[in-house]
């Protein structure tokens, strides 16, 4: 009779597969552990863990989730709601930003920034320290400020841009981390350079990472033109997100008077700032492109309100800083969109 491996024994060739299947040798680092970095680690945590399970191996990567609170290289829980009620659990490494001097020097596969555009900066000065000039890093913000000024700091950078929804239900334990999956979306994912001027590592990075994204259940796309899923991104926030900030009102508000031909003339503006950088509209037009997210969203509380509601800074910066730099280049006036600036600052 064969003595059954202890359970350290186990632990052990688990451990051991698991490194064995890592590849490129090094983890998922996912620098943020809110609401979107939480919805990722969780996602790919679990699809790994079921290649594991079903297959032994994954070439899906481990997950290093970094804070600024977190302690130092302790496996957490995160706990995700999904959109229809389901609730799945998945343990992960959980790290501290401030700690990684004293962890042991690890070479990430990739690195994913999934904090506020505002965090990057500090996010940036610590990371740069620890990896090396070749780690394949995405931005996962809103906005269009982190992204050029990242991209200045690091070659080769990524970008993402989701209409996953996802936001934190309260939490007392630093063990659990819930997060509540709101609603399916789509993700692009590509170089921020654009087409032609991309390094062909980087456009290879973009493609095993919407693999990654794929196989963890995201419908996602590589894009060749990310700069201009970001405009776009940012035009519909721009739109939206400032006035109901503002007027403290729920999305589906702004269908109603006065608050449509406020809308009216934030589209006006933001439509004549893209036509001067020539991006191209949407081929139902800008109007129709944010009536329709209106109508979609109409009971969202957007993350813009819900910051103002909760006394925390809004990204107002990254989304309206780049459509008044543009418009002051081009010599254009935005009566509402500076006063919603004021107001928000
Ligand atoms: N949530 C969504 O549905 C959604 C959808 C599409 C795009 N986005 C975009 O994704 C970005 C993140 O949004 P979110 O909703 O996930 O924000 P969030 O819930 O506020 O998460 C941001 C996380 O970053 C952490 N952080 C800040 N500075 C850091 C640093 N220096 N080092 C490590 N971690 C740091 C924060 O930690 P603390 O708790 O210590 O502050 C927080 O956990 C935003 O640009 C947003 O516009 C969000």
């Amino acid at each position: 009779m064969t003595t059954p491996p202890s359970s350290e024994t186990k632990t052990a060739r688990h451990r051991q597969s698991t490194e064995a299947v890592t590849p490129r040798g090094g983890r998922l680092w996912i620098i943020g552990p809110g609401a979107i970095g939480r919805l990722l680690a969780v996602r790919i945590a679990s699809a790994r863990a079921g290649d594991l399970a079903s297959q032994g191996k994954s070439s899906l990567p481990e997950i290093l989730l970094i804070g600024r609170q977190a302690p130092s290289s302790q496996e957490t829980s995160i706990e995700m709601t999904t959109p229809s009620g389901e609730l799945v659990i998945q343990k992960i490494t959980n790290s501290s930003i401030g700690s990684m001097e004293y962890l042991p020097k690890e070479t990430p596969m990739a690195i994913w920034i999934t904090t506020k555009a505002y965090g990057v900066e500090d996010a940036w000065a610590t990371l740069q320290q620890h990896i090396s000039s070749s780690t394949p890093i995405t931005c996962w913000q809103n906005g269009l400020s982190a992204q050029p000024w990242l991209a200045e700091q690091h070659s080769g950078l990524l970008c993402a841009s989701t209409t996953e929804g996802a936001w934190l239900p309260e939490s007392h334990s630093p063990q659990r981390l819930p997060v509540q999956h709101a609603g399916h979306g789509q993700t692009w994912l590509g170089p921020w350079a654009t087409t032609g001027m991309a390094s062909a590592a980087s456009i290879v990075d973009a493609h095993q990472q919407i693999d990654w994204l794929t196989r963890a259940g995201f419908s996602s796309n590589t894009a060749d033109n990310m700069q201009e899923h970001l405009w776009h991104k940012l035009a519909i926030n721009a739109a939206i997100n400032p006035l109901v900030a503002r007027y403290r009102i729920r999305n589906g508000q702004l269908r109603d008077r006065p608050f449509s031909l406020l809308v009216r003339q934030a589209v006006s503006e933001i439509s004549a700032v893209l036509n001067a950088k020539q991006i191209s509209p949407p081929p139902q037009g800008w109007q129709a492109l944010i009536d329709d997210v209106i109508r979609t969203t109409a009971n969202n509380r957007a993350s813009m309100l819900q910051d103002v509601l909760a006394g925390r800074p809004t990204e107002i910066a990254a989304i309206l800083g780049p459509i008044r730099s543009t418009a002051a280049q081009y010599g254009l006036q935005l009566p509402l969109l500076d006063q919603l600036y004021r107001e928000l600052n």
